[in-house]
């Protein structure tokens, strides 16, 4: 938190910083006020009283700038540098590409724990267990939260009203079989009850394979068995 905070202070100001640059004192100010603003909101409504601050971050203007703002308001701005893995420093853009990509396995090795999706459980197509005989639960994850890409995964469900997680079998993408929106739909192992409603989280610990089409449904519930029964190989289950 306080990393992305910082970060998020730091590029602001230098966005801001970069648009008035050379247009005379009215844009100086601009900045100095929305500077001042974005602090407010920061130090009220974030409560930050502490930024990290990569030492390796040009000294000015944006260290500076940090420690300028955060001084007057009762921010300490300290250095950390940033955690580097082989070479390569561990940002949320690394963390990003690595999920987009479908390697939650190096996600995970970059964050320190799986990464997981929060969200509610809300209807499908019904689809999942009718006509496959493997019901899913259908995560609706929040707008502008990371999804890994699409691909099969196993992880685990852990459903917020008792805190258990459950290892399962996730499938994120456009089910290009039926044609959908993008989903994350979750089938969990040895499992019959009804999530639907329930808060939960999913993590993702491997990857299995891409999302594709099959000559038939029997086909697709094939593959879908073979990945329950990777997901339990690899997650130790039962
Ligand atoms: C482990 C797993 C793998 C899946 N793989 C595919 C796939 O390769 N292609 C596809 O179109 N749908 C795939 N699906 C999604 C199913 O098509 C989907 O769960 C089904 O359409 C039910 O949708 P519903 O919950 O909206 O009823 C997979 C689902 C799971 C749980």
């Amino acid at each position: 938190m306080a990393t992305e905070v910082n970060q998020a202070l730091a590029d602001h100001a230098q966005a801001l910083l970069d648009q008035a640059g050379g247009r005379g004192q009215r844009a100086i100010d601009q900045v100095q006020a929305d500077l001042d603003q974005f602090a407010r909101l920061l130090v009220h409504q974030v409560r930050l009283r502490k930024a990290l601050a990569d030492p390796g971050l040009p000294p000015e203007p944006k260290r500076a700038l940090l420690a300028d703002l955060g001084r007057p308001r009762g921010v300490e701005v300290v250095a950390v540098p940033l955690h580097a893995e082989a070479g390569q420093v561990v940002s949320s853009t690394r963390v990003r590409g690595e999920l987009a990509g479908g390697d939650v396995a190096a996600a995970a090795a970059s964050l320190g724990r799986p990464y997981a999706v929060e969200g509610e459980v809300v209807e499908g197509d019904r689809r999942g267990r009718p006509l496959l005989g493997v019901p899913t639960a259908n995560l609706a994850a929040p707008a502008g939260i990371a999804i890994p890409g699409d691909g099969v995964y196993a992880g685990h469900l852990t459903d917020g009203a008792d805190g258990e997680a459950r290892p399962a079998a996730i499938s994120v993408g456009t089910n290009p079989q039926f044609g959908t929106e993008r989903r994350v739909e979750a089938h969990v192992l040895d499992f019959d009850g009804d999530l639907y409603g329930h808060r939960v989280s999913v993590d993702f610990h491997h990857h299995l394979r891409g999302q594709a089409t099959f000559p038939g449904v029997d086909e697709l519930v094939a593959q879908i068995r073979a990945d329950i029964d990777q997901t339990r190989r690899l997650l130790g289950a039962g």
